[in-house]
């Protein structure tokens, strides 16, 4: 009899294994796939950024070093190379996670998990072998599926999603993207800067659909348009065709019908929540309109000792979510106070320049009624900016126009993923950009952009 079963080895899932286990529980985390880690490490988060990091020197090398003096003459891409060492940094990180199971005495197990009753799982593995497990509680920790187009199949090949878009063994001539979302911006930057010709198709009207502050994002699409990336915006794609190695995609544009050719599109309209041949119906646990699990603030279901956590329950897909929600999940059954402060959580698109934001932006604050006073200092009034030769991008900080808390916090430039830290951790103490504003910030760092633009916040920025 186990403790705690977790269904799916995501950063969810793994995490809270983990953390479960180092709360004395005896824990089992089936995974249905032969390694351990889910979207995230297997085809997700870690093999786009192992490629978007390969990507960026190959264009960097192109275009750049030779702003430093750095003559290396004609630059050539090996793919094959390029695509073995993100399948080794992938390896490499599912392997920790077995260490990681070992040294905490987690139980992996592959194989498909189906919930029989509360306490019930069974394990079917790829022999069809099938072993029934009793437990105390059971979590939920499945994650999520790309959403396909209606009448568009996937066939891995022409038509693809971020999994085979991370797999081409040549470099599309011309590659359609659905979509100006995370997937759609990473994963064309990565082939854009390969090589290809890119195109990306979006139904609304600006790019990132309202994820991040309006004004970062139309720097970004202004940006993004340098580099070479084109935008149909306002186009709702309504189908797409195969025919002799040639996709044809179908949208409407202005009321009008049109199309677009391509030797590769790339389908990046979204995930859905993935809870197929998961046995809810044997519990009576239904999912919400959008196919989520719903759960209260401590992540139970409405069954009795069901927990679900990640990308299965409404609110953001991000890995560290699920990470904190997994790890808080757990806490919570063990009578360890926790909680998860969504306005404190960071989303970061690692693009070159990255963007990065936590809390409100501007829009929601509009709309919820909310005074606030801005804060602002752009990339190219910094040394270290200038110095490194990255001055493109601001950082944006919201406070509220009378406690100056922080509301929310916006970069667009280089490091913004690892900038925006700082500012989700002061965000979760409540702090003040005065708070920012009085630190000290070591010289020269990108990290002075952000005390600046909290300076800002008062008027009294001092480099600019
Ligand atoms: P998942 O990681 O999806 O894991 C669920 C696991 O459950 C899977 O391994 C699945 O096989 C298993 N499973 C499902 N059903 C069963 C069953 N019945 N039995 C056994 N096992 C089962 N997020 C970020 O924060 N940063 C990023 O940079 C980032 N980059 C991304 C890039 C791409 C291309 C994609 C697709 C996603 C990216 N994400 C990123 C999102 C991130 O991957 C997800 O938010 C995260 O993986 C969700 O974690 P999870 O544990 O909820 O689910
Ligand atoms: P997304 O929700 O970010 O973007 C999808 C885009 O497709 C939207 O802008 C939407 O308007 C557009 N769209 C939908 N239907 C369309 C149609 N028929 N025609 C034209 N455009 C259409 O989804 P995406 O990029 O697929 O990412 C899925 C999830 O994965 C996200 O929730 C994200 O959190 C996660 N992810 C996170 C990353 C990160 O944190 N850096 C990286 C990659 C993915």
């Amino acid at each position: 009899m186990y403790d705690l079963i977790v269904i799916g080895s995501g950063p969810g899932g793994y995490i809270a294994a983990i953390r479960a286990a180092q709360l004395g529980m005896n824990v089992a985390c089936i995974e249905r796939y032969p390694t351990f880690g889910g979207t995230c490490l297997n085809v997700g988060c870690i093999p786009s950024k192992a490629l978007l990091e390969s990507s960026e020197r190959f264009a960097e090398a192109q275009h750049h070093l030779g702003d430093h003096g750095i003559d290396i003459g004609e630059v050539s891409l090996d793919l094959e190379t390029m695509q073995a060492r993100k399948e080794k940094v992938v390896s490499s990180g599912t392997a920790g996670i077995d260490y990681l199971f070992g040294k905490n005495e987690v139980e992996g197990i592959h194989g498909w998990g189906t919930i029989v009753d509360a306490n019930t799982v069974e394990v079917t593995d790829d022999d069809g072998e099938t072993q029934s497990l009793e437990t105390e509680r059971i979590l939920i920790a499945t994650g999520s599926k790309p959403i396909a187009l209606p009448n568009v199949e996937y066939d891995k090949k022409f038509i693809v999603d971020s999994t085979a878009a991370l797999e081409f063994e040549e470099v599309p001539e011309h590659l359609v993207v659905i979509g100006a979302g995370v997937i759609g911006l990473e994963l064309g930057s990565v082939w854009k800067r390969l090589g290809a010709k890119v195109t990306v198709l979006e139904y609304l009207p600006e790019i990132l659909g309202g994820r991040m502050d309006s004004e970062v994002a139309k720097t970004a699409q202004r940006l993004f348009k340098k580099q070479g990336l084109e935008f149909v915006l306002e186009a709702e794609v309504t189908g797409a065709e195969v025919e002799d190695g040639t996709v044809t995609t179908t949208y409407k544009k202005d009321g009008e019908e049109q199309t677009i050719e391509s030797d590769r599109l790339l389908v990046g309209i979204g995930r859905r929540p993935f809870t197929d041949k998961l046995g809810l119906e044997n519990i009576g646990l239904e999912t919400n309109d959008r196919g989520f699990i719903e759960v209260d603030e401590y992540y139970r279901t409405e069954v009795d000792g069901v927990y679900a956590i990640g990308d299965v329950i409404p609110g953001p897909m991000l890995a560290h979510l699920a990470e904190h929600e997994g790890a808080v999940c757990v806490e919570r059954m063990n009578d360890i106070a926790g909680h998860v402060n969504y306005d404190a959580v960071p989303d970061v698109v690692y693009t070159h320049p990255e963007i990065a934001s936590v809390g409100k932006t501007e829009a929601e604050l509009d709309e919820a009624g909310v005074e606030y006073k801005t804060g602002k200092f752009p990339y190219k009034a910094n040394g270290r900016a200038r110095a490194i030769n990255d001055t493109d991008g601001f950082c944006k900080i919201l406070a509220h126009a009378e406690t100056d808390q922080i509301l929310g916090a916006h970069i667009i430039g280089a490091q913004a993923g690892d900038m925006i830290a700082e500012l989700a951790v002061a965000s979760e103490f409540h702090g003040s950009a005065e708070d920012i504003a009085r630190s000290s910030h070591a010289h020269p760092t990108l990290a002075e952009i952000v005390k600046e633009a909290a300076l800002d916040v008062e008027d009294r920025t001092l480099n600019l």
